[in-house]
């Protein structure tokens, strides 16, 4: 067999198994795990001794060259996949957002054709519902078999034209039902949160950019996490809670899967790492994202949720703005631009915070950031482990490697990062994409349009 890469001497990481063993890469694929494989003329070596090989991270929530709040994101399809593979992710799903009165097929043609030819690893998008009728009830299994089996709806964002109704979200998750499709939800509560917006925008000056943590407490997600399960069980739809925030909330999918609703709930770095007191900084501003991020007890109990298997994905809601686009909330922080950057650092941030601080293991966290989302995500086993016949993503993982983060390092278009000085021991080193070599050394040596739009299959079962 003719092996175009060997990744020689590594630890093989997968979310079940840690092995010490070489892989043979041949094209795309994996073709050959096993012990002193021997390369011939053509066979391009690399040493991983020391270090760990593992499946590329699968980052399920990003928003690349995203128009909102009266700007478009900083990373574009080109850079932000760029940025992913500097951070050992290999794969990134993004979102097509379907406008009022146009096709859900009409969002995500004009979205291919802005990613197919920028991406440098292989993405995948959801469909984001924003308006239910008929048309869109028929375009719901044409959009899966098209390769897209995953939808996302929005309980907010009543005036950027997004926001689902209740009714919405019960029709869709009784229609995805049918063709095993899955329901994100951006879970929020509307109406109360418009209240306290309004009521907070009263004292605006008094509070700065603290008033946007003011105006979005734990229940104004929680409740609304509550409501969207309720319309899941009622309707055996399938639903996933993205970029949950609250640790209440994590309570409400825990006792929602104990009594056998299929719910699934993934969190980020930012609700995990940073708590309410940065918006107190000068530059507090920066941090305004949407959900908020929260207290520490919450940080606390989604880590918890993380470690009990309530949660079951990391991604990061990488929407980028940098310092420039954020300075448009002069002071009013209905105004701010919300979003962090994070797809570049999620990987080693949680190796760092989860498996250096001892909060799970290894295997857990390859769990998380890959062979799950690659589960749930209609992905596996192409994506999402390390095994004969997967696509050749990998990340050779230097454990030892003390980095200290600043925004001026990395890739990402963003001048500055909410994680700025944290100290990190475990970097990646090298990836691979469909094998690939995109980073080298820690630089970045792929081009863009070599990454692929995946077509998605519907999960019949989820088995996390
Ligand atoms: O603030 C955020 N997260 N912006 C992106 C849109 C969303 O809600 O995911
Ligand atoms: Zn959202
Ligand atoms: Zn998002």
């Amino acid at each position: 067999m003719k092996l175009d890469i060997i990744v020689k001497n590594g630890i093989i990481v997968t979310a079940t198994e840690t092995v010490q063993a070489d892989i043979g890469i041949t094209g795309e694929k994996i073709a050959v795990i096993s012990k002193d494989l021997k390369p011939d003329s053509g066979t391009q070596v690399i040493d991983a001794k020391g270090m760990y090989v593992f499946p590329g991270a699968i980052d399920v929530h990003v928003h690349l060259q995203l128009p909102f709040s009266g700007t478009i994101s900083a990373d574009d399809f080109e850079n932000g996949t760029k940025a992913a593979a500097m951070g050992g992710v290999t794969t990134v799903i993004d979102f097509a957002i379907q406008q009022k009165g146009h096709s859900i097929m009409d969002a995500v043609k004009a979205r291919r054709q802005e990613a197919d030819e920028k991406v440098c690893i292989d993405y995948g998008l959801h469909a984001a519902i924003t308006d239910w009728n008929e048309a869109t009830q028929a375009e719901i299994k044409q959009v899966i078999d098209y390769g897209i089996p995953t939808f996302k709806m929005f309980m907010i964002y009543k005036n950027e034209g997004w926001m689902a109704d209740d009714g919405m979200l019960f029709q869709a998750l009784e229609e995805t039902k049918k063709y095993s499709g899955m329901i994100g939800v951006h879970a929020e509560s509307m109406d109360v949160l418009e209240m306290l917006i309004e009521r907070y925008a009263q004292e605006k000056e008094k509070w700065g950019a603290y008033a946007h943590t003011l105006s979005r407490p734990g229940y104004t997600e929680s409740e609304a996490v509550q409501r969207a399960i309720k319309w899941a069980e009622v309707t055996g739809g399938r639903l996933y809670i993205v970029h949950m925030s609250a640790g209440e909330s994590a309570q409400y999918v825990h006792d929602a899967k104990e009594r056998g609703v299929d719910v699934y709930a993934e969190t980020c770095p930012q609700y995990l790492l940073l708590d309410d007191s940065v918006f107190k900084g000068e530059n507090g501003h920066l941090y305004a994202t949407c959900p908020q991020i929260k207290k520490k007890e919450d940080n606390t109990q989604l880590w918890q949720g993380l470690v009990n298997g309530d949660i079951q994905v990391i991604a990061t809601d990488t929407c980028t703005f940098d310092t420039k686009q954020k300075a448009m909330w002069k002071g009013d922080f209905r105004k701010i631009p919300f979003g962090l950057p994070g797809v570049e650092t999620m990987f080693p941030l949680m190796y760092t915070e989860g498996v250096g601080k001892q909060r799970f293991s290894i295997n857990h966290l390859i769990g998380l950031a890959s062979t799950n989302p690659a589960m749930l995500f209609g992905m596996y086993p192409k994506k999402g482990t390390i095994a004969v016949g997967s696509d050749a993503d990998l990340v050779v993982f230097d454990p030892n490697k003390k980095v200290t983060l600043h925004a001026e390092d990395l890739q990402t278009n963003c001048d500055w990062s909410p994680f700025e000085g944290w100290q990190l021991t475990g970097y990646p080193k090298t990836t691979i994409s469909r094998g690939k070599v995109v980073v080298s050394d820690g630089k970045f040596v792929g081009e863009s349009g070599h990454g692929q739009f995946l077509k998605r299959k519907p999960v019949k079962k989820v088995d996390l």
